[in-house]
C-alpha cells in the first residue's frame, strides 16, 4: 500500500496488479485512503466543481433484450411510452432556465428513420431555441454512423454508450445471441471519430464478473481514450432473467465496489469526467455525494416528468420516483454545499481529456 501511495503522490501510473489490489483488498483502512487520494487527484486535474446534466429519460421503447435491464423488450409488465417532441423540448427549457448548462437525452434503443428524424428535430429545436447555449449529450444506444453524424450536425456534442463490460465472453452471457459486443465497440469508435466527446462505462459487480474484469475495464477505458465515464453498481430487477442467477445481493458490498471503481478510474485516468450515477444513489441515499468524494465530478439529476418515472425502472429501487425536478435540484444543491463543493451552473463542464486529446491530434 505504501508503494501505491508514494506512486500516487507523484502521480505515477499504477500497474494492473496495483489497481487489482485497490479493488480487492479486505483491509478496511484502504478505501478511505484511496478515496482521499482520488479526491486530491480530482482537485488537481479537473477541479472541485460539480457539473449537472439534467437527464430526460424520454422513451422506454427498446429493441434490445439485455438480461439485466428492467425495460428490456421482453418485459411485458412495462407500460411503454415516448414523450412528445414538445414535452422533451419543454423539459430541456426547464433545465436551461434552471441553469443546468447541459442535458442528457436518454432512451431505449430504437433504430428507425422515423426515430432518427424525431431525435434530430428535438436536438435542432433545443439548440436553436436556447441560442446554441444548452449543451446536449445523447445516450441512445447503437445507431448507424449516418445517424450519429446527423445528430452531431444537429448540435449534440457528447455521446454516452456504455460497453457494459469489456469482457466479450461475459458480455455474451448477459445478452441474447443477436446482441453484438463487436458492434457496440464499433459504435463507440464511430462516435469518437465523428467528434463527439465520448463516454462509456460498465456495470460493477455483475454476476460472473471478476476483479480482473474490472481492472480490464479500466485498461479498456484508457485504450479507447474515452472522455467521460458513467459506471454504477449492478442492481437486480426481479422481472429479468439475470435476477435468477444473481443469487445473494449484498447492497453494501456493491456500493463500496462502485465507489472503489470510481476512485480507481480517477486515479488511473485523471482528467476524464466521471459521473456519480443514480445506481449509487439507489444503494445509499448519499451515494452521489460519496461518489463525488471518491473522485466523480458529474451528477445527472433526473428532470423527467414524475408521471413517466415508474415506467423507466432499469433496476429496482431507482430513486426519485416522486421527487419533482425542482425539489431534486434544491436538495442536491444543499448536499453539495455540505461537502464544500460548488456547482458549475450555466457551464457545459466539458471533459478536459477531450481537449487535451484533440489538441494533441491537431498539433501532430
Ligand atoms: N443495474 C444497474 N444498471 C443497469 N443498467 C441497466 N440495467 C441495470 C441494472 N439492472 C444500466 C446499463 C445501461 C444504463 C442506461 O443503465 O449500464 O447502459
Amino acid at each position: 500500500m505504501q508503494v501505491i501511495l508514494d506512486k500516487l503522490k507523484n502521480e505515477l501510473k499504477l500497474s494492473a496488479a496495483e489497481l487489482r489490489f485497490l479493488l480487492e483488498t479486505e483491509d478496511e483502512a484502504v478505501p478511505a485512503r484511496i478515496f482521499r487520494e482520488a479526491y486530491r487527484i480530482k482537485l488537481n486535474r479537473v477541479g472541485g466543481k460539480v457539473f449537472f446534466r439534467g437527464i430526460i429519460e424520454f422513451s422506454n421503447r427498446c429493441a434490445k433484450d439485455c438480461f439485466y435491464c428492467g425495460i428490456r423488450k421482453s418485459n411485458k409488465k412495462v407500460v411503454r411510452f415516448r414523450m412528445t417532441e414538445d414535452e422533451i423540448v419543454n423539459t430541456g427549457h426547464w433545465a436551461w432556465r434552471n441553469r443546468y448548462g447541459s442535458i442528457v437525452l436518454q432512451g431505449g434503443e430504437i433504430e428507425s428513420p422515423e426515430y432518427a428524424a424525431f431525435v434530430e428535430r428535438v436536438i435542432t429545436r433545443l439548440k436553436t431555441e436556447t441560442g446554441g447555449g444548452l449543451g446536449i449529450t445523447l445516450s441512445l444506444g447503437e445507431q448507424t454512423p449516418e445517424v450519429y453524424e446527423r445528430w452531431f450536425k444537429a448540435g449534440a456534442h457528447r455521446y454516452l454508450l456504455r460497453i457494459e463490460t469489456s469482457n466479450e465472453q461475459l458480455y455474451r452471457q448477459l445478452h441474447p445471441a443477436d446482441h453484438s459486443f463487436r458492434r457496440r465497440l464499433e459504435c463507440l469508435r464511430t462516435i469518437r471519430n465523428i467528434g463527439y466527446q465520448t463516454g462509456t462505462g460498465v456495470m460493477i459487480g455483475l454476476p460472473g464478473q471478476t476483479v480482473d474484469d474490472m481492472v480490464n475495464d479500466l485498461l479498456f477505458f484508457e485504450r479507447e481514450d474515452i472522455d467521460m465515464l458513467g459506471m454504477g453498481p449492478y442492481i437486480i430487477h426481479r422481472d429479468t432473467p439475470l435476477a435468477k442467477l444473481a443469487g445473494e445481493f449484498d447492497r453494501e458490498k456493491q456500493f463500496q465496489l462502485g465507489l472503489k471503481m470510481i476512485a480507481a478510474a480517477r486515479i488511473y485516468l485523471r482528467d476524464v469526467n466521471i459521473a456519480a450515477t443514480t445506481a449509487l444513489q439507489a444503494l445509499n441515499p448519499e451515494g452521489r455525494e460519496l461518489g463525488l468524494q471518491a473522485g466523480a465530478n458529474i451528477i445527472m439529476p433526473n428532470i423527467t416528468a414524475v408521471a413517466y418515472r415508474p415506467a423507466y425502472q432499469l433496476y429496482e429501487g431507482k430513486p426519485g420516483l416522486n421527487e419533482s425536478s425542482g425539489l431534486c435540484r434544491d436538495r442536491l444543491q444543499n448536499r453539495i454545499e455540505n461537502i464544500r463543493e460548488t456547482i458549475g451552473y450555466d457551464e457545459w463542464g466539458d471533459s478536459k481529456h477531450f481537449f487535451s486529446r484533440t489538441k494533441a491530434i491537431r498539433s501532430e
